[in-house]
């Protein structure tokens, strides 16, 4: 049996949500895998917070109380660029592992982290950052790795879904995007995922664990011209309107676009509602494969984490020899610097 302890910065929706998971499903964990994961210390902003599941003496508001405390692992859950970023450089400079969901940060840092981690030989596990709780990272990365992938197309942003899922009972863009923020699904600004910024970031990390190639050309039209009347007819013609994301090889590069389609509202993208996503990988041996599932929610994305937790923990094991799971090298051919799963 291996103890692994670790840091967790940020107590927040997927924070607890990973705390109550770890918790529940630690027995099994020592059983199947043979390590047992313990939580030392819990970053939070606001000590005063009610927090139910959560043991209130392993919180505290010192970052660096955390993150250079003796932990095997520090998992990243705060969110945002600046900070986030700080904590996860200060972590791989203390030499250790690092999971996060925070598509964000990657976005913006990405090349420069994962180079940092591959530099010292350490991982950063980000399966949470792309659609939740289904396991399309590494899909691409470890299920997939003996096929050439074709294309991916996904339906990859939940707002979106239920903006549109709203239109279709009658709401108007403005009302459906109200209602979206009231139930929490969209932000104060909801632009990032209304103007298909989101998508493109999520389907540009996928791109560059599928294709060892640069994007050379990219298109991204949002939800925010699709009018109530649009709907309607697509409806009379048995189908929905979604915000699909694409990404496919092409001679010279690979074309990622994201934009509002009409589909059947039959077919398996045309039943995705909400916060649930689809991705559809298509491989060149293998054809279409079809993933579907929670795409976010506090839960599924506590399970991605963990299951991060769990592949880097079986790792250290296997150390020194093996190191740097889906630890990522920077190439910036093309301009654009990309990341690409070692
Ligand atoms: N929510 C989802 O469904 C989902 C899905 C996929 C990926 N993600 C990603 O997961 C990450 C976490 O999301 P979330 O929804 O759990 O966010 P959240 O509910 O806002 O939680 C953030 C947590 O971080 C703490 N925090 C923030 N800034 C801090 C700072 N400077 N110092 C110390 N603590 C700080 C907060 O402390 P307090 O509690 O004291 O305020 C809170 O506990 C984000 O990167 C997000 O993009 C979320």
């Amino acid at each position: 049996m291996r103890n692994v302890s670790i840091a967790l910065l940020g107590c927040g929706n997927v924070g607890r949500g990973f705390v109550e998971l770890a918790g529940r499903e630690r027995q099994r964990i020592r059983d199947r895998y043979g390590v047992d994961l313990e939580i030392g210390r819990i970053l939070v902003r606001d000590l005063t917070k009610i927090r139910p599941g959560v043991d209130r003496r392993l919180l505290t508001t010192r970052a660096l109380e955390v993150i250079d405390s003796d932990c095997d692992v520090v998992v990243e859950l705060v969110g945002g660029v600046h900070t986030a970023g700080a904590f996860v450089r200060r972590a791989l400079a203390n030499g250790q592992d690092v999971v996060t969901a925070n598509k964000a940060l990657l976005a913006a840092h990405g090349p420069e982290l994962f180079e940092a981690a591959t530099q010292r030989g350490l991982s950063i596990g980000f399966e949470a950052s792309v659609c939740g709780g289904i396991p399309v990272v590494r899909a691409l990365h470890r299920g997939l790795a003996g096929d050439s992938i074709e294309s991916i197309r996904g339906i990859v942003n939940g707002t979106c879904n239920f903006v549109l899922s709203r239109m279709e009972e009658g709401l108007d863009f403005e009302g459906a995007v109200h209602a979206a923020q009231e139930r929490g699904f969209a932000e104060a600004d909801p632009s990032m995922d209304i103007d298909g910024h989101d998508s493109a970031q999520k389907i540009r990390i996928l791109a560059s664990l599928a294709f060892d190639a640069p994007v050379t050309h990219e298109s991204v039209i949002g939800i925010r011209s699709v009018t109530r009347e649009q709907i309607e007819r697509a409806h009379a013609g048995g189908c929905v309107i979604r915000l699909v994301a694409e990404a496919e090889r092409l001679p010279g590069g690979v074309t990622v676009r994201v934009r509002p389609r009409e589909i059947d509202a039959a077919d398996i993208f045309g039943s995705v509602r909400d916060e649930y996503n689809v991705v559809a990988i298509r491989g060149r041996a293998t054809g279409e494969v079809v993933l579907t599932g929670k795409g976010a929610g506090a839960l599924p994305t506590a399970a991605a984490v963990l299951s991060d937790v769990i592949e880097i923990a079986q790792l250290r094991s296997a150390r020194p020899a093996e190191v740097g799971r889906v630890g990522v090298r920077t190439s910036s051919s093309a301009g654009a610097p990309r990341l690409v799963a070692r």
